[in-house]
């Protein structure tokens, strides 16, 4: 089962080993701090929204349009931004990093 970290505004790295659901649903699991989630999963608050570092990028994939309407209207957005409760682990996606932005 795939490993996934985490790394918090503060610089904390916290991972998780046998990650199957979808990043915000493990994070909020495992007590992640800066992952909300507070639709629920269905891509319309950006309360769990993460920064992708570049070597993960084309693994991981680009923003839904329903995504990226909903990152518009985060301050914090960036280009590498996802909304991590559209991120399915995978084991395609072992070992896979990824920052909480500062406003998730
Ligand atoms: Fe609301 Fe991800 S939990 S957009």
């Amino acid at each position: 089962m795939p490993t996934v970290t985490f790394i918090t505004p503060d610089q904390n790295r916290i991972t998780i080993e046998n990650a199957d659901a979808n990043l915000m649903e493990i994070a909020q699991t495992h007590a992640v701090p800066g992952i909300d989630g507070d639709c629920g999963g269905v891509c319309s608050c950006s309360t769990c929204h993460v920064y992708i570092p570049d070597e993960w990028r084309a693994r991981v994939g680009p923003p839904g349009e329903d995504e990226r309407t909903t990152l518009d209207f985060n301050d914090a957005v960036r280009e590498n931004s996802r909304l991590s409760c559209q991120i399915e682990m995978t084991e395609a996606l072992d070992g896979l990093v990824v920052e909480v932005a500062p406003s998730a």
